[in-house]
C-alpha cells in the first residue's frame, strides 16, 4: 500500500505529533507527505513545519459549499501522491468527494468508545452520562459521523473525580499510542471491510 500520509488537522495536533513521532522513530514505516488544515492559526501546522513536513492551509469560506472544499482537499492530497489520510482533529465532515477520492483509505480519532458518545466533546458526553469507564478509538472514515469500521480501541477507566480535563488527558495517552499502531495495522494491509467491521485475514 502507498506509504504517504496526509493528516488533516483543526487545532493542536498532539495526534499528528505521535504519528509524525512514530515514523522518526520508525514505529511506523511511512511517510507524512502533508498536513492540510481548514483553520490558518492551527497550532499542529507549526509542528509540521518543525518536522520538514509541507503543510497546506485551506479556507472552507472560499469554496461555495462542502463538496467543492472536499474536492479541493482531495486534489491537493492526489497531486501529493498521498495514499492514506488520517484526520487528527479535523473538526469537520467529510463529504463525498473526498470519501470516494480515499474510499477505505481515510482514518480517523475519537476520544470515546464508538459507538458510544460520537460528534463534539465526547469526554464531556461520557462524564456526564456517568459510565464507569471510556476510550479512544480508531475508525475508517465513512459518510456518517464517527461511524466507520473500528480498526482498535482501548479503555480508560473514568475515576470518580475526573474532570473533562484528567479524562480527557488519559484518554488522550492511548489516542497517541492507538493512532500509530492503527495506521501500521492498514498499511500492512490484508483487511477486509465485511459490512461494519474491520476484519484483519490470518496471515
Ligand atoms: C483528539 O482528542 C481527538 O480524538 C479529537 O480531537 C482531539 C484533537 O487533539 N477528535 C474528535 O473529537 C473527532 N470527532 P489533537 O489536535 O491534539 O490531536
Amino acid at each position: 500500500m502507498n506509504r504517504r500520509l496526509a493528516a488533516l488537522i483543526s487545532g493542536r495536533g498532539s495526534n499528528l505529533q505521535a504519528i509524525i513521532d512514530a515514523v522518526t522513530t520508525r514505529r511506523l514505516d511511512a511517510t507524512v507527505a502533508v498536513v492540510l488544515s481548514n483553520r490558518s492559526a492551527a497550532p499542529g501546522l507549526q509542528r509540521a513545519r518543525e518536522a520538514g513536513i509541507e503543510t497546506i492551509y485551506l479556507s472552507p469560506r472560499e469554496y461555495p459549499d462542502r463538496d467543492a472544499y472536499d474536492r479541493a482537499i482531495a486534489g491537493a492530497l492526489q497531486a501529493r501522491e498521498v495514499g492514506l489520510v488520517c484526520l487528527a482533529g479535523f473538526m469537520r465532515l467529510i463529504g463525498r468527494p473526498l470519501l470516494d477520492a480515499f474510499p477505505n483509505r481515510i482514518l480517523n480519532v475519537h476520544p470515546s468508545l464508538l459507538p458510544a458518545f460520537p460528534g463534539l466533546e465526547a469526554q464531556r458526553q461520557a462524564l456526564e452520562h456517568g459510565v464507569r469507564v471510556s476510550g479512544a478509538t480508531v475508525h475508517l472514515v465513512n459518510a456518517e459521523l464517527d461511524a466507520g469500521p473500528i480498526i482498535l480501541q482501548a479503555a480508560v477507566l473514568v475515576l470518580p473525580d475526573d474532570s473533562v480535563e484528567t479524562l480527557s488527558a488519559r484518554i488522550l495517552e492511548e489516542e497517541h499510542r492507538i493512532y500509530p499502531e492503527a495506521i501500521r495495522l492498514v498499511l500492512e494491509g490484508g483487511w477486509v471491510v465485511e459490512g461494519r467491521r474491520f476484519v484483519r485475514r490470518a496471515r
